[in-house]
């Protein structure tokens, strides 16, 4: 029987967030997990390895797009460029290979896992990659590799097929990801044969949904074609964004509005679009008075935040990310220094955005800060989601522990809010019979 005719409702294959990101061997990583809840918030020093934790999860969605490998990395035919530092940045410095993994919710009983290995050097191709989730036969190796042939330029896999004895083996090629190429180069001829398919859709559709948004103020401040309207990494077409979330949905824009208002210095009357001759659009504050700002004039702190919460209001479908007729699209929204040009007092409001989007059905959000007045903001329910990251001084690798799970966290908390604790240092109130060096280490408190 297949997924679909197993009892459940699910009439196609909705893909679903992440719920863990393996970073096995990986830039400064070795066997690190990070686990993603709808909100996951990545803290520690600078250099530790957060942004490289985040360059982990970008290889995976560009994998999962099927491109061949070389062209995913290092973004030959993209309008995104590379992945920070490229293909060859990708294993840990003086290695020639790199594997990640993720776990994926799928909407049956249990998730599914992928994992996979890319050999860089002397050739680049995948050297391992299995898929494991549920059947209606109970969890299973979907499909695995076989040992690779190093002169081919493809790889043999054995798959699931829900009859005992040997499994059916097939060649795929080698120069992208194996999961993409299932759809299209498996028989599915029979049920088990077919939910192998749906759990690898399940899979790359989840990591498709992964969205980094990355606004460069700088970029914001021109004229875009109105129909360039789904927001882009760099949020170059705000303007565009923006005036589509006016037409659409204006309670959306309301929000949107009422939020720069919050943030602004000066009263703000309207937000609005201008039009060229030729149809392009340039967002337009108008502070009453005759005062009318476009894009061009706003200041760096105002764009960013209107990039930020139009992604965060509009979700899936006010992003430049494909949808797949016939699955349930799923949203990653991944920005890294949230606080970067706002004021702290604007703390509570990003964390208002950050939990609505959160708790969207299909939605998580993951986000790297420095800001003591955003962790301070977090709730005690926010502080599950709460990742730290640090190196380890003996080995140099990138270690992920869950702020909760840290000693001394307890006893930290009872002294005040997480940002106050990391800013003010010491904490005379502690028992001093336990030694805190660790914790403060961790938390960059000197
Ligand atoms: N392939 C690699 N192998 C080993 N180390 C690497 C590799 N690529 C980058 N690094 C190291 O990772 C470090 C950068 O880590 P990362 O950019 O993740 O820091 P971060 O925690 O995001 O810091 P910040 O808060 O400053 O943004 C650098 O020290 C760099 O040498
Ligand atoms: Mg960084």
């Amino acid at each position: 029987m297949s997924h679909t005719s197993a009892g459940t409702d699910t009439v196609t294959a909705p893909s679903a967030p992440l719920s863990q990101l393996r970073l096995t061997r990986f830039k400064t990583f070795r066997d690190a997990v990070l686990p993603l809840a709808p909100l996951t918030v990545l803290i520690g020093r600078n250099s530790s390895g957060k942004s490289n934790a985040l360059d982990g999860l970008d290889v995976l969605s560009r994998l999962a797009e099927g491109e061949e490998i070389r062209d995913a990395l290092d973004g030959r035919r993209r309008d995104t460029g590379s992945v920070r530092g490229g293909l060859e940045g990708c294993p840990p410095h003086g290695e020639d290979v790199f594997t990640l993994g993720c776990t994926v919710d799928t909407p049956w009983e249990a998730p599914a896992h992928l994992d996979v290995t890319v050999q860089v050097h002397p050739d680049v191709r995948i050297v391992s990659e299995r898929l494991t989730g549920p059947t209606y036969g109970g969890h299973k190796v979907l499909f695995e590799t076989l040992p690779p042939q190093p002169d081919s330029g493809d790889i043999g896999i054995k798959w699931y097929n829900g009859k005992p004895g040997r499994r059916p083996h097939a060649s795929l090629r080698c120069d992208r990801l194996l999961t993409t190429q299932l759809p299209t180069r498996l028989p599915a001829l029979s049920d088990p044969e077919r939910e192998v398919v749906e759990v690898a859709e399940v899979v790359t559709g989840a990591l498709r949904g992964v969205f980094h948004l990355d606004p460069v103020p700088h970029l914001m401040r021109q004229y875009v074609p109105a129909r360039d309207a789904e927001l882009r990494r760099s949020a170059e077409n705000l303007s565009a964004a923006v005036s589509r979330v006016a037409e659409r949905d204006p309670a959306e824009f309301d929000r949107l509005v009422a939020g720069l208002r919050r943030i602004a210095e000066h009263p703000i009357e309207q937000v609005r679009t201008t039009r060229s001759d030729l149809g392009d659009v340039m967002l337009l504050v108008d502070e009453g008075g005759g005062s009318v700002t476009p894009a061009r004039e706003l200041s760096d702190g105002m764009l960013r935040f209107l990039a930020v919460s139009t992604a965060l209001l509009t979700g899936r479908h006010g992003v430049a990310i494909g949808t797949e007729p016939g699955t349930e699209p799923s949203l990653t929204l991944v920005v890294e220094e949230l606080e970067n040009g706002l004021h702290p007092s604007q703390a509570s409001l990003l964390l208002e955005l950050l939990h609505e989007a959160s708790a969207r059905e299909h939605t998580q959000t993951l986000v790297t800060t420095h800001s003591p007045a955003l962790l301070s903001a977090l709730t005690g329910a926010d502080h599950r989601g709460v990742v730290v990251c640090d190196r380890d001084t003996a080995t140099g690798r990138s270690r992920l522990q869950q702020l909760t799970d840290l000693e001394g966290y307890s006893a930290a908390m009872a002294e005040g809010r997480l940002g106050d604790v990391i800013t003010r240092g010491l904490l005379p109130g502690r028992p001093p019979e336990r030694d805190y060096t660790e914790f403060d280490r961790l938390l960059g408190i000197d």
